[in-house]
């Protein structure tokens, strides 16, 4: 026993904390790594661009899944998706420092952007996605080192890029010469129809980066994800030092996962997930309309984590924080996401933590703090 933190969170006792984009520490799938073990080859360091069997393996999964082509030779393994986006920070802001983001955007993103000094600017969004008029204006007078997007239930809005915005977007990349940097880590969360492939699957003469992750469809401890980009844009990032002194990253975690692809307990596993978020973003949303009757206007995602609320009234949800936590409940404001006056209003409500009886009260609670 320690007396030191295991865990990143320690969710509070006295809260429904709709705050916490995470996945549930009830369904974390300890079980499916009881019977796994390391490959000796996964204990020298790794190839570059991670084990050639892993990525394999990935490949055709991806492919299943999107119904496109993906080769093993498209992919480099990651330590997750945060990890992915500082190596691409490190590798592609070495001459421009400004940074295109969607408004509003991944909160924690903003932070990654700032800490490797770059200078953020915001893109308007409609109910679709990116406005590609105001990110062409964007792109012409910036000449930024890159465009960072969420095309698929979005964090926080929800919203998923319809495939022709997508193919839309690439062709802009590819007409300005703008690099897309794509975060891409719920589209395998839908919850009805499939969603559209990946952005690095439209063009291969365009430079886009899409980074997946296992953090929310197995689990965020493992630390392993991927970018998915043409072998002559990876090459880039493999060539980092980073790389060269460390070796390709997550070696022992992939040979762990790579028996899940391929037995199919991935797969199930999933299944699993979707259900269940499934059911609890329905329940909240049930809860929201019941006790909020209008105050909140949001759109029900077709997937993900998070459901993006609008408060009718005003003003900043930010202000609302002590009396959400008297009443015992949580929520991320929107200012948090974005530095516009409009987006203030809005709040994050992640439905993936708290189980279906949680999420019910929360609305109840959330009525009364918007009441
Ligand atoms: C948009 C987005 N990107 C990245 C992450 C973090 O992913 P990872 O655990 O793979 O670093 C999250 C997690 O909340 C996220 O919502």
């Amino acid at each position: 026993m320690t007396a030191l933190p295991i865990t990143q969170l320690t969710p509070p006792d006295d809260r429904i904390e709709l705050g916490i984009g995470q996945p549930d520490p009830a369904l974390l799938p300890a079980a499916l790594f009881e019977s796994n073990h390391v490959d000796t080859q996964n204990l020298a360091y790794g190839f570059e661009a991670g084990d050639g069997r892993f990525r394999e393996s990935l490949a055709a999964w991806l492919g299943r899944h999107y119904s496109v082509q993906v080769a093993p030779e498209s992919l480099m393994i990651t330590n997750g998706s945060s990890n992915a986006l500082d190596m691409i920070c490190t590798r592609l802001g070495q001459t421009n420092k400004t940074v295109l983001v969607e408004d509003p955007t991944y909160f924690i993103a903003r932070r990654q952007l700032a800490d490797h000094g770059f200078t953020v600017t915001a893109v308007p969004m409609d109910d679709g996605g990116v406005d590609l008029a105001a990110l062409e204006r964007l792109i012409h007078t910036h000449r930024p080192a890159f465009f960072y997007t969420i095309p698929t239930f979005h964090n926080p809005t929800g919203i998923t890029q319809s495939d022709e915005r997508r193919a839309a977007l690439v062709r802009l990349g590819r007409e300005t010469g703008c690099p897309i940097v794509a975060d891409e880590v719920y589209p395998l969360l839908h919850f009805n129809d499939r969603t559209p492939p990946p952005l690095a699957s439209y063009d291969e003469r365009a430079t886009v980066f899409s980074v997946g992750s296992f953090s929310k469809i197995l689990a965020p401890g493992l630390r392993l994800g991927w970018i998915q980009g043409t072998p002559a844009t990876l090459e880039h990032l493999l060539e980092g030092a980073l790389l060269a002194s460390g070796g390709g990253l997550a070696p022992v975690t992939s040979s762990l996962v790579r028996p899940l692809i391929e037995d199919g307990r991935l797969e199930s596993y999933l299944d699993l997930l979707r259900e269940t978020y499934r059911k609890r973003l329905t329940v909240l949303a049930d809860s929201l309309t019941e006790h909020l009757d209008g105050r909140l206007e949001f759109t029900i995602p077709g997937g993900g984590y998070f459901l993006w609320g609008r408060w009718t009234e005003a003003s900043d949800t930010a202000q609302r924080l002590p009396r959400a936590r008297e009443l015992g409940v949580g929520f991320l404001p929107g200012d948090r996401f974005s530095d516009s006056p409009e987006q203030a209003r809005c709040l994050r409500l992640c439905f993936a933590f708290y189980n279906e009886t949680q999420l019910a009260e929360a609305g109840r609670r959330l009525g009364q703090v918007f009441g």
